[in-house]
C-alpha cells in the first residue's frame, strides 16, 4: 500500500519530510515527489504549491506515476463560525468548491456542471483513523465537517458567513476540494485534515502568521499517528 501525502506549502511538508526515510526524489511539473518510508509504510510526500490547479496536477501525478492507494491532504485552514478556532483541527467529512459558479444555468453555487455529485466525500475509514489520532492529543479540539475550497485567501467576515450559510462549511482553504475531485474521478480514497490557523476574517493574515507553527505541529502529529496505526 502506498500513501500519498500532499501539503501546499514548505512549512507544512518540512516536518513530515523530517519524519521520513527518503529513498528517492523525483521532479515533475516543478514539484518534488519524495518517496520513502514513515514507520515502515510506503509514502510519497509532495509539496504541491498553493491553489486548486497545483493541487489537481499534483494529485493526478500521484495517481498516474506513483500508483498511490490513498491520498491524505494535510495543512492549515481558516476556521468558520463560532466553534472552530485557531489551534483546532477540522477533519473533512466532504469537500466543496465555493468558487465554482454556473448559477446562470440554474446550478447551485459549488456544483461542478454536469458532474454527478455536488460534494466529494472523504473516506469513512480514514475519517475514523484521523479522529482516533486527534483523540491522542488531548489539548487539540477536533471537528468533522464540510471543508470549502476556493482560489481565495478569505479575510472577510461577510464572505466567510456566506460560505458557512451556503455550504454549511466549518473550514476554508485552497486545495482540498480539487484534490478531492481528482481522487473522486480516479476512485481513490482520500481525506483532508486541516489545522486552523485563523478565522478567515479581518486580520486573518496576521493570525495565520502567529498560529501556523501550532497548526503545523498538530497536523504532523496527527499524520504520524495515522501512519503508525495504518
Ligand atoms: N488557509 C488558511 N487560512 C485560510 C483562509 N483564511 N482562507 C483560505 N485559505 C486559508
Amino acid at each position: 500500500m502506498i500513501i500519498g501525502i500532499i501539503c501546499a506549502m514548505d512549512e507544512e511538508i518540512k516536518p513530515i519530510l523530517e519524519e521520513m526515510e527518503i529513498e528517492k526524489k523525483y521532479m515533475k511539473a516543478n514539484m518534488q515527489f519524495n518517496l520513502g518510508k514513515i514507520y515502515k509504510k510506503d509514502i510519497v510526500a509532495v509539496r504541491c504549491g498553493i491553489g486548486k490547479v497545483n493541487a489537481a496536477v499534483c494529485t493526478q501525478i500521484l495517481v498516474d506515476d506513483f500508483n498511490v492507494d490513498k491520498v491524505i491532504n494535510v495543512g492549515v485552514a481558516g476556521g468558520i463560525g463560532d466553534i472552530v478556532y485557531p489551534g483546532d483541527v477540522v477533519i473533512g467529512s466532504s469537500l466543496v468548491q465555493h468558487d465554482m459558479d454556473a448559477s446562470a444555468f440554474g446550478d447551485k453555487i459549488g456544483q461542478i456542471p454536469r458532474l454527478d455529485t455536488f460534494d466529494f466525500k472523504c473516506d469513512k475509514y480514514l475519517i475514523e483513523k484521523a479522529q482516533n489520532a486527534c483523540e491522542q492529543f488531548n489539548e487539540v479540539n477536533h471537528y468533522v465537517g464540510i471543508i470549502a475550497t476556493g482560489d481565495q485567501f478569505i479575510a472577510d467576515i461577510h464572505k466567510i458567513k456566506w460560505i458557512n450559510k451556503e455550504f454549511d462549511a466549518i473550514a476554508c482553504e485552497m486545495e482540498g476540494g480539487s484534490i478531492a475531485q481528482v481522487c473522486y474521478l480516479n476512485n481513490i480514497p482520500f481525506i483532508v485534515i486541516r489545522s486552523i490557523s485563523d478565522n478567515a476574517n479581518i486580520g486573518a493574515h496576521m493570525d495565520y502568521e502567529k498560529f501556523i507553527p501550532i497548526a503545523v505541529k498538530n497536523s504532523t502529529n496527527i499524520i504520524k499517528y495515522m501512519i503508525k496505526s495504518a
